[in-house]
């Protein structure tokens, strides 16, 4: 007897409770509450074997039919919740496929690398090899191995940044961020024997306030070939060939005159300064060239004896000139930019214009 008023209670308290709810958890809880292991229902069902064998068919059969009923129940309730919630979210997130896509932003090389590409490519074409070295140079390889000892004026040319004393290289020599790419020139003679050509590209270090044509840090290209009889003349037709090709557009090669002025550098003898035809004016005289018709390039010279010296190469047997220019000044150049400060700027308005 009792347990058949428990079994009208709990069908009704459960059908009420599946019923009422509108939540898939919920319901889910439901079903454990009457059929789970501990479930109510479940319970009855297991304590049937305590009853008189009289009762148990009947109220077994009854305890099944519920059980059948309230799986059937619960099956159907969360097919409902679920095509509702299907429903639901078909209102309010969906997508509209025939609009157009975003197309997503793409990077692009810094002007810097085009024109620092762009110049290995066309030495390359002229059999140079590119080479890197260290941005933490040396005493020795950035100042006495090429000609400029401690305590020469000559040194005052380059603002240096000196790293704290304490800090030395594994032979003791003070260390610095180098001031130029010239420091290669040793590193490389040290390694490879003549004849050789290089351009070494890189990033050099000045102790230096900055305004628009002077930063903290800039690049630079350094250039070496040396081989048994390599005169000036050498050097001018592949400067000359490299300005052609730099800055001519596409179809339109240009000729573009240029001319040594004697110059002074500690490394090179004779030592001279390269100028390039203003583009700006084609050498009449304007802003850009302060009205000389002109535009200071490169430093440039044959390479000094105690330069391969230093580097172990005797001087009577090898010849060759070398020069180093800016690379943000040619990238300046090239795209008519009047600061360089822009160059590091991280200004997304001025990167995206090349
Ligand atoms: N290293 C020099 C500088 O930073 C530039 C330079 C001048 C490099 C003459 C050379 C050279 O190789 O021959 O100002």
């Amino acid at each position: 007897m009792m347990a058949k008023i428990d079994l009208k209670l709990l069908r009704n308290q459960a059908q009420k409770a599946i019923d009422l709810t509108k939540d898939l958890k919920e319901l889910n809880d439901i079903f454990k509450r009457y059929l789970g292991k501990r479930g109510q229902l479940t319970q009855v069902l297991r304590s049937l074997e305590k009853l008189p064998e009289t009762k148990r068919a009947k109220v077994g059969k009854e305890a099944n039919e519920l059980k059948s009923f309230l799986r059937i129940k619960c099956d159907q309730k969360a097919r409902e919740i679920k095509e509702k919630i299907r429903k639901e979210t078909a209102k309010t997130e969906w997508i509209d496929i025939t609009r157009p896509g975003e197309r997503p932003a793409l990077g692009h090389l810094h002007p810097l690398s085009q024109v620092k590409n762009k110049t290995e490519e066309i030495f390359q074409l002229m059999g140079f090899s590119v080479v890197e070295g260290p941005e933490i140079e040396n005493e020795w390889y950035n100042f006495d191995a090429l000609n400029i000892p401690k305590d020469h004026p000559a040194r005052d040319i380059w603002d240096t940044l000196w790293l704290k004393p304490e800090v030395r290289s594994p032979n003791s020599q003070r260390l610095l961020l180098r001031t130029h790419t010239s420091p290669v020139q040793i590193r490389y003679m040290e390694k490879n024997n003549p004849p050789l050509r290089i351009i070494v590209p890189g990033r050099v270090f000045r102790h230096e306030a900055t305004d628009a044509s002077h930063e903290i840090n800039f690049y630079q290209i350094e250039g070496l070939m040396v081989d048994k009889k390599i005169s000036v003349a050498n050097f001018k037709a592949i400067i000359q060939h490299f300005f052609q090709q730099f800055f001519s557009t596409p179809g339109g090669e240009k000729s573009i005159g240029i001319r040594l002025r004697p110059g002074y550098f500690p490394f090179v003898e004779p030592g001279f300064e390269v100028d390039m035809i203003c583009l700006a004016c084609g050498g009449r005289g304007c802003s850009v060239c302060s009205q000389t018709g002109w535009l200071e390039m490169m430093g440039a010279g044959m390479v000094h004896p105690n330069v391969f010296k230093a580097a172990g190469l005797n001087p009577k047997n090898w010849q060759g000139f070398a020069f180093g220019m800016g690379l943000d000044r040619l990238a300046m150049m090239k795209h008519k930019i009047n600061d360089i400060r822009l160059f590091y700027s991280g200004d997304l308005r001025f990167l995206n214009q090349f």
